[in-house]
Order: C-alpha cells, then structure tokens, then sequence
C-alpha cells in the first residue's frame, strides 16, 4: 500500500466513491441515514477547498489517494486544528465495497498519522464516525483508536460540529507506531 497526495485530477472519483457508489449508503443517505444527504459536487467543492487536492497546505489540510498494487482504492484526509494540543481530525473512505474488509482502512490511517507525526509532530488523532458505521468503528479501533465517551453536544464545543446526530468520539494519543506504508510526498 501507498499513500500519495490527492491531485485535482482525482476530486471527481474522490466524490463519486463519497457520493455515487455502493459505500455511499454506509455513511450517507436512506435507508441507514436518512438524516444525512450525500453532498452535491457543489456541496462537496465547498466543504473541500483545492488546497485537500493540491498538497499546498500541509501544516493545515489534505487528501491522499490510497494505492494498492498502484491502483487507487480510496481517499483519506486530514484537517489540523487546536483544542487545547494541536490536533489531527482523519476522514477516510474507500473506493467499493470491494475493498473493503481487506485491511486497507487502518493501514492507511496508521500510514497517515505516522507521516503527520514526522512531519508536523502531530500526537492527538481524532475521528467520528456515526454510531450506526459499526464497521468503521471497529477499523478505526484496529487503527489505535480508542472511544472516548462524550455527548455530541460536548464533542461539538470541544471538536467543532461533526457530521452526525450519533457521532462517536475515537481519539488516538502519542506518537504514532512504525509503519511501512509508504507515503509519497507528491
Ligand atoms: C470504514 C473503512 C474505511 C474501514 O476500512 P476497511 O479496510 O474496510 O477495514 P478492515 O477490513 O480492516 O476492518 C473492518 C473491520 O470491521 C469488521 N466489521 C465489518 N462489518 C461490521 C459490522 N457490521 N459490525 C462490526 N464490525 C464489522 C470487520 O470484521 C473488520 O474487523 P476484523 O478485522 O476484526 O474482522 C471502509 O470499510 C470504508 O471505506 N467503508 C465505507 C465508507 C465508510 O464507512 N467510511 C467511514 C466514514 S466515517
């Protein structure tokens, strides 16, 4: 597995794995959410600015493609932000169904935040994904994570706004494990 940074190249597929495609409904959409809308492309473009997809900010936000066999199977991404430490907030998914189950997922998180603790020295990893995604829980457990029980109220004034009524807080803490995943600077 490899990571590379996203290209602009890449930001349609990245929403159509988001938005049009057979994961879609584990994280948006009726039946399991219909309480939470797959996104427009322009509601995309909004929330992820050209910078995710051009690694112009790095000490702040980007995309990377996940590679396997250099062949791309999904996207993760990551925003800094402050809550009392400089922190990491992760979003991940990939491309099908397909590639799912295989390990990918915390591979590329483990991947990642290894490369955000080299490079920016980053130590507190954040994730919410909703608690009906019992899969992504259990990978972002895989990955270290560790659930940290809080109301989505409070999440919200520690951690901004997240993206479900049913968030669930997973942080992972210290420096992140070696790993051997490659990740690619460009
Ligand atoms: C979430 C995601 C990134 C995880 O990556 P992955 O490579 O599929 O994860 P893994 O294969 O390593 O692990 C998945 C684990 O969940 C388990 N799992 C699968 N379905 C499950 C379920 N319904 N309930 C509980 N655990 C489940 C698997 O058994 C596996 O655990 P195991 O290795 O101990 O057996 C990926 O599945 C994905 O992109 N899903 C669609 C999009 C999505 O949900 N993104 C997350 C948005 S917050």
């Amino acid at each position: 597995m490899r990571l590379r940074p996203s290209r602009d190249s890449d930001k349609r597929d990245i929403y159509r794995w988001l938005a049009e495609s057979d994961v879609t409904a584990s994280m948006m959409g009726p039946p399991i959410f219909p309480d939470v809308s797959p996104p427009t492309w322009d509601e995309f473009c909004a929330d992820y600015g050209p910078s995710f997809f051009d690694y112009s900010r790095p000490e702040a936000e980007a995309s990377f493609i996940i590679e396997v066999g250099g062949e791309a199977v999904g996207q993760v991404n990551y925003e800094i932000r402050d809550a009392l430490v400089p922190y990491a907030e992760l979003d991940i998914w990939l491309r099908s169904q397909a590639d799912t189950g295989h390990g990918y997922g915390p591979d590329a998180l483990s991947a990642l935040m290894m490369h955000l603790t080299n490079t920016l020295g980053i130590q507190r990893f954040v994730i919410r994904p909703s608690a009906r995604n019992p899969r992504a829980i259990r990978a972002y457990q895989k990955a270290g994570f560790e659930i940290v029980p809080m109301s989505v109220q409070q999440q919200a004034e520690v951690y901004g706004p997240g993206d479900y009524a049913d968030d669930v807080l997973l942080i992972k803490d210290g420096p992140a494990e070696a790993h051997s995943c490659t990740v690619a600077s460009s």
